[in-house]
């Protein structure tokens, strides 16, 4: 089912901080800047071979990044493993017990869909489906 990692989220306090010091790091430069406002978060990507880091500010304290951001501070939040019909994936594993944050898909950022798996389920990590249109 997995086709590759998508992205590797990471948690930031202060995301145009984060940017620049990624860029000055590493010379690599941002792909993506999206707002999602149902999700709570601010996202830059940069394309890393064929996957990508993602850095993840949050919209305000009462968001599921900017509570972990309370709880333990910045540092890595997801892995996203790239699927391709994450709707099936959902079922498959919701049937074979495995614990949900989301029962159906939603959209994520660059028009994906997604889904995250609870981390008790998966070795503590939280886990992120991402289905990539076309
Ligand atoms: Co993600």
């Amino acid at each position: 089912m997995i086709l590759g990692i998508d992205h590797v989220g990471i948690a930031v306090e202060d995301l145009d901080g984060a940017v620049e010091r990624y860029r000055a790091t590493f010379g690599v430069e941002p792909t993506h800047r999206e707002r999602v406002e149902e999700q709570g978060v601010e996202e830059v990507l940069f394309d890393v071979g064929g996957s990508a880091i993602q850095l993840l500010g949050s919209l305000g304290p009462d968001t599921p990044v900017g509570r972990f951001l309370a709880g333990r501070g910045p540092g890595l939040h997801h892995v996203a493993y790239r699927v391709g019909d994450v709707a099936a994936e959902l079922a498959a594993l919701r049937a074979a017990g495995v614990a949900l944050v989301d029962d159906v898909p939603r959209r994520g950022s660059r028009g994906t869909s997604i889904a995250f798996l609870h981390p008790t389920g998966m070795e503590g990590a939280l886990v992120e489906l991402v289905q990539h249109e076309g």
